[in-house]
């Protein structure tokens, strides 16, 4: 198995790559384009992207560019806070597809649950997955009660939730409830940008299987079943990123890994967060 033929199935079937490539913070032209077509070199099939991001210019022009069949590829992007609400998301969805430069897109997000505004946004994606203008539906920064609140009303389970997820900060709650109710689980910050590289623990089983902190980290999302979505822009890193399908690590690393647990958050607190 490799970047290219590891998939997990969502609750409607379709095939999401357990790994991807994050352009947050890529910067749009040349940058972010570079890095999407050395990850599809590298056997990515998977691009995650938000119009927050100011980069699908360019993560649709690497996409023609790559010289990989659409259908090979898989695309998210997000809908951004500002344009919540029914008939703003159908206008950012379509801002979106014309910067990609897609027919259809494989996954749409909600970028965060803006209060009083999420079930709305969750409606036209609905509608826009009814209408075959996206494969599969989702959310990101979805509590448990945010996502008790969504299925009040929605007529469509959300297929993924992508949340901050590393050692640092295990989820077990959450996991376990988006397990439960059949939403895949993926992880944003994966590699808390490095700062976890230096831990002991991290170090000690990247020796041990002759790997690096980053490789350890993105298997250890892959052993817990959550897709995974490291950004770099770096080719050494994209390349040294996706070598995590030819190893596995023992029940004993995942334990001392999720021991590393302190709920800490490098990102917003999807409680308390106020953008
Ligand atoms: N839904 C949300 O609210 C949300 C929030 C944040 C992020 N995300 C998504 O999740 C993706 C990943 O999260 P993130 O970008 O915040 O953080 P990350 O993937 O944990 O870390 C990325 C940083 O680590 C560096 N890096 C990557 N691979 C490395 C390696 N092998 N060795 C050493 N350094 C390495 C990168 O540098 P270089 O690029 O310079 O190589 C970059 O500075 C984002 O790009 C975005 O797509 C979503």
């Amino acid at each position: 198995m490799n970047a290219s033929t590891a998939y997990a199935t969502l609750n409607n079937g379709v095939e999401m790559p357990w790994l991807g490539l994050g352009v947050y913070k890529a910067e749009d032209g040349a940058e972010v384009e570079q890095a999407v077509i050395k990850a599809i070199e590298a056997g990515y099939r998977s691009i995650d992207t938000a119009s927050f991001y100011f980069n699908e210019e360019g993560v649709g022009s690497a996409i023609k560019k790559s010289g990989v069949a659409r259908e090979e590829l898989f695309i998210t992007t997000k809908v951004w806070n500002d344009d919540q609400g029914y008939e703003s998301t159908l206008r950012a969805f379509d801002q979106s597809m014309d910067k990609l430069g897609l027919d259809v897109l494989d996954l749409y997000l909600v970028h965060w649950p803006v209060e009083g505004k999420f079930k709305d946004t969750w409606k036209a994606l609905e509608t826009l997955y009814k209408a075959g203008k996206v494969r599969a539906i989702g959310v990101s920064n979805f509590n448990v009660t945010h996502l008790e609140e969504l299925l009040k009303t929605a007529e469509i389970k959300p297929m993924v939730n992508q949340i901050e997820f590393h050692p640092y900060l295990l989820q077990e709650d959450l996991r376990k409830y988006c397990k439960e109710q059949g939403i895949q689980v993926e992880a944003w910050r994966p590699l808390t940008k490095g700062d976890i590289f230096s831990n002991p623990t991290v170090q000690e089983i990247a020796n041990a299987h002759n790997k690096t902190p980053a490789q350890v980290l993105l298997r250890w999302n892959i052993e817990h079943e959550v897709v995974t979505i490291p950004k770099s822009v770096t080719e050494s890193r994209i390349i040294e990123n996706s070598e995590i399908f030819d190893f596995e690590l023992t029940q004993e690393d995942i334990r001392k890994l999720d021991e590393l647990n302190e709920d800490k958050r490098y990102g917003p607190d999807p409680e308390t967060f106020d953008f």
